[in-house]
């Protein structure tokens, strides 16, 4: 079945070879309790698993004009997120990241707005280090290392941020205003 595009979008990109075919994944919205879990390691998932959920998340992300879903964000409390910083621009880079560890690079702190599709329409602006150091399986196995910045880094640390229970709405300065 075709995936059906929305109005305003460009058109889901083709996904990384070796992938299987995506399937549409229902989006947890919150205030559902998985989205405040600490997900579980996904290490010891079964290759041919873990490679049916990065192709689902992938497709589900690009169905729905997103630029990064965790695994909760599909009801899988698994450390697994997919990000693509660029597809919106025509240049699609998609990152496929399981078990990640972030680190800081530099003290650079940023402002940026994000919105999360778990949470419509309700964008938060949020300060973040602006680079950073992502350390993460890939679905071959081997440990990767990686630098991020400016867009990447921001997806990066956000949907990390899932894998922890965390989420925009916990950066929003309280305010009675
Ligand atoms: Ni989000």
């Amino acid at each position: 079945m075709p995936v059906p595009e929305q109005a305003g979008l460009p058109a889901v990109p083709p996904l990384p070879a070796g992938l299987p075919k995506g399937h549409l994944r229902e989006i947890v919205l919150y205030p559902d309790p998985i989205l405040r879990s600490i997900a579980l390691p996904a290490k010891g998932i079964a290759a041919d698993e873990l490679a049916q959920l990065a192709a689902d998340m992938l497709i589900t992300m690009y169905h729905a004009g997103g630029r990064g879903l965790a695994a909760p964000q599909i009801g899988i409390a698994r450390r697994v997120f997919v990000m693509d910083g660029f597809w919106k621009e025509g240049a699609p880079a998609p990152r496929i990241i399981i078990d990640p560890v972030l680190t800081p690079l530099g003290d650079e702190i940023g402002d940026m707005v994000e919105g999360c599709l778990s949470i419509p329409d309700h964008p938060v602006s949020v300060a973040r280090p602006t680079r950073i150091t992502l350390r993460h399986l890939d679905l071959d196995g081997p440990m990767q290392v990686i630098d991020l910045d400016g867009i990447e880094a921001r997806i990066a640390q956000h949907e990390a941020d899932h894998l922890d229970g965390r989420l925009i709405l916990d950066f929003q300065e309280s305010s009675n205003a």
